[in-house]
């Protein structure tokens, strides 16, 4: 047989691309999908969280006595009782060896770093008991000032060497911007402002740890990587790895705030192993927003050097934000714009202060969105100022190959999605003249933004079983957000194996399953599918030997790479009348089932690695490979704003994505549809406020922390350019979980702008920073 490369549809029943509706839709909408908080475990118990008013001092004391006289109470953790972990963030390169997305972990001692850090874990037979035990936890602080953000004048900035956990330099220079920007014909600065986002995800983090022996642990957790927390709460426990499973099904949404593991979940793991009972913990609502991350408070401040016919000649961009007082990390906004556009030269910085805040973590194309904010912003500013059209600006600074890098794209369709975007959306209808189309006594404008988002480096594997009875069950340890990953490799293996996809279960999210990456990053699809097809190709090859060496078979003694698979027919190449069905095979070889592995990998890994092309170093870094991979696409927004009241509406919306190969056309509009809406939220309305005096939220609830609903939402176009991409992974994958709210801000503020000639660079743009 031959050796396996890029996927083709052909072998199977042509399921992959379909609109197919989610295999676990059903199961969703009554109520039988389990999600991680809904395992009714034999004496199970409840943890709820005391957390702390004050965001910056000491405890005193913690007067715990009322509380555990209640009824129910079993135990109360505090930093004076907390079971001892063999390792833990706070100790030195512990943050690393734990993989931890902060280095505190709070209930090790007095210390208070931040407003809602807990401070004790009750343990009751009922919920409602543990939460009345925890409102009697009295707490004495040595309260300080707290530092809320940057902007505080007390606040010290400073300057990281590194930013992101080391993902990102804190300072990179290509050229000599600052030179290039003096000589510069046409100069333009901009400062952008964003708030602070939450996730948010619909379900909350939570957490239900059992020990199944005093050394062997199981946790049902609501995470988007179940094996990067297993190696946490390995670490932190002090156990083998493989003795902590950890299991989740089903994800209520994540958007990055589920991409490690926090504190709570090690917490609840060792409430069990003291109270000897299953322990579940769930968020509150108002928890969620001090456990889990968010996306930092942030200034941006953009200058840009181009000549008179629009061409960039350089690029400086400088960052501010907040973090926490012991981590270093910022979401990385320099990479989108030091690649985006041909620019000779690019500058960017990034200055940090400490607050008393917990450490910020990646949300929704962390780095991209917030940096696409400001180039795309300031593009439309160097489009008006030159009186160039929005597109054509970007047309004549269309990067060729990655500026960044230097080296050729694995494949880049942004032309076309400009050019069928604007013809979805009719933007030669547009009136170039900012403010000048009405709609009655509405205000009408019309914007766009470039969209790209990385494909990083990642790899997994999978396990193929498949019957002779004609079914098949295929595992990886991966998680479906809800994204539809559980459809999605439903069909990807129903292709790689020629089976009707209701003859495939696929199986995610248990370590005990072969290990697969965070469904985060966007680069879930394309490694599972991968590792999925290749674990197929070795089904293939195993029954290929059996058929070579069964006389009763076509193919007796045929070579190995004569022979291919089409719609689970083993066959000649060149003469396809000879070979058999996989099943008769099975039958006569007296097989029940053959089981098959594989490893898939995505970016630079797989492009090393790949036939034809072996020479590579295969190091598993961003920094191999020949090509720069990365999705491209366009938004196109249109708004109609009330001059009287300010407010913004989005009233029409079209996005043109080129993202290699489409899973599953229904899912992967769907997922557009989704981060957009969410853009669209970050450009109107999501802002977590933190009081400057007391650096606690003030809006930490879904009342008064704003998302878009229906009624904010039109109907929105989204297409997708045909892409075929042989240099990113097997499947020609891309990954679309975050491009979709890249551009997207930007593209509201450039139609507000247009609509109403005022340039909002503060986001959301409320109605109060319009009128
Ligand atoms: Mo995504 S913000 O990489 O989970």
């Amino acid at each position: 047989m031959n050796e396996p490369a890029f996927f083709e549809t052909t072998a199977g029943p042509g399921v992959v691309g379909q609109p197919l509706n989610r295999v676990d839709g059903r199961d969703k909408v009554t109520g039988k999908a389990k999600y991680s908080a809904e395992y009714a475990l034999p004496g199970l118990t409840y943890g709820v969280l005391k957390t702390s008013d004050i965001a910056k001092g000491r405890i005193k004391s913690i007067d715990i006595t009322a509380a555990a006289k209640e009824p129910g109470v079993l135990a109360i953790y505090t930093h004076l009782n907390l079971p001892k972990l063999a390792k833990t963030p706070n100790d030195p390169d512990g943050k690393k060896a734990i993989g931890a997305p902060m280095g505190f972990l709070p209930l090790t001692s007095d210390v208070i770093h931040y407003a809602g850090q807990p401070v004790a874990l009750v343990v009751a037979d009922t919920f409602e008991r543990a939460t009345h035990a925890a409102s009697l936890v009295r707490v004495a602080y040595a309260a300080e000032q707290p530092i809320a953000t940057y902007t505080d004048p007390k606040a010290q900035l400073f300057n990281p060497d590194k930013v992101q956990d080391g993902k990102a330099d804190g300072y990179t220079r290509r050229g000599d911007a600052r030179a290039a920007m003096a000589s510069a014909p046409v100069k333009l600065t901009a400062v952008y402002t964003h708030a602070i986002n939450h996730h948010n995800p619909m379900e909350p983090g939570s957490t239900t740890a059992v020990w199944e022996a005093p050394d062997r642990l199981t946790v049902y957790e609501s995470t988007q990587g179940v094996t990067r927390t297993q190696k946490s709460l390995a670490t932190m426990l002090g156990l083998p790895q493989d003795q902590v499973r950890v299991v989740t099904k089903y994800l209520g949404g994540g958007f990055g705030c589920k991409g490690s593991c926090w504190p709570h979940t090690v917490l609840t793991a060792q409430a069990a192993k003291g109270v000897g009972r299953p322990v579940k913990l769930v968020l509150t609502r108002r928890q969620q927003f001090t456990s889990m991350g968010h996306r930092e408070d942030q200034t941006q401040t953009l200058m840009l050097g181009a000549s008179r016919e629009g061409k960039l000649l350089s690029l400086i961009h400088e960052k501010t934000s907040t973090t926490s007082p012991w981590d270093n990390y910022a979401e990385a906004n320099s990479k989108i714009i030091n690649m985006l556009y041909d620019c000779p030269t690019f500058e960017s910085h990034y200055q940090l202060a400490r607050g008393n805040v917990m450490t910020s973590t990646f949300t929704r194309a962390p780095g991209e969105a917030p940096g696409s904010f400001a180039i795309e912003c300031l593009m439309d500013d160097l489009a008006y100022q030159l009186n160039i059209d929005p597109i054509e600006i970007r047309l004549r600074n269309y990067a060729e190959k990655d500026p960044s890098t230097g080296r050729p794209w694995s494949s880049k369709s942004l032309r076309q999605c400009y050019a069928r975007g604007a013809e979805l959306f009719g933007w030669n209808k547009r009136n170039p003249k900012a403010g000048a189309t009405r709609n009655g006594r509405l205000l009408v404008g019309m914007g766009m933004a470039t969209a790209s988002y990385p494909v990083h480096n990642s790899q997994g594997m999978a396990r193929v079983r498949l019957y002779a009875d004609g079914h098949a069950v295929v595992q990886a340890g991966a998680t479906d957000l809800g994204t539809g990953t559980y459809t999605v490799i439903t069909q990807v293996a129903a292709d790689s194996l020629g089976l009707p996809p209701e003859k495939i279960r696929f199986e995610l999210g248990d370590t005990k399953l072969p290990t697969a990456p965070n469904s985060g990053g966007s680069v879930a699809a394309g490694t599972v599918s991968s590792s999925v097809y290749m674990a197929a190709q070795d089904v293939w090859q195993r029954l290929t030997k059996v058929a070579i060496q069964d006389p009763k078979s076509p193919l007796f003694k045929a070579k190995p790479e004569d022979v291919s698979v089409e719609k689970g027919r083993l066959q000649l190449t060149k003469n396809t009348a000879k070979g058999e069905d996989f099943m008769a095979l099975m039958k006569r070889a007296g097989m029940d089932d053959v089981e098959g592995s594989g490893q898939g990998k995505y970016g630079a890994g797989y492009e090393t690695g790949r036939p034809g092309n072996p020479a590579g170093p295969n190091n598993n870094t961003e920094s191999t490979g020949e090509h720069s991979m990365h999705s491209f696409g366009a938004h196109f927004c249109e708004v109609q704003v009330d001059p009287d009241l300010g407010t913004v509406r989005v009233t029409r919306w079209v996005s043109v994505h080129g993202a290699g190969r489409i899973l599953n056309a229904k899912t992967a509009r769907s997922q557009i549809i989704g981060g957009s809406i969410f853009g669209i939220g970050a450009a109107l309305m999501e802002a977590t406020l933190r009081d400057p005096h007391y650096a606690r939220y003030t809006n930490s609830d879904l009342g008064d922390y704003h998302i878009p609903v229906n009624a904010d939402i039109p109907e929105m176009t989204v297409e997708f350019i045909d892409e075929h991409d042989p240099f990113i992974n097997a499947m020609g994958v891309k990954g679309i979980g975050e491009i979709s709210m890249v551009g997207v801000s930007a593209a509201v503020a450039n139609a507000v702008f247009h609509a109403t000639g005022k340039r909002v660079r503060d986001l959301p743009i409320t109605p109060d920073k319009i009128l």
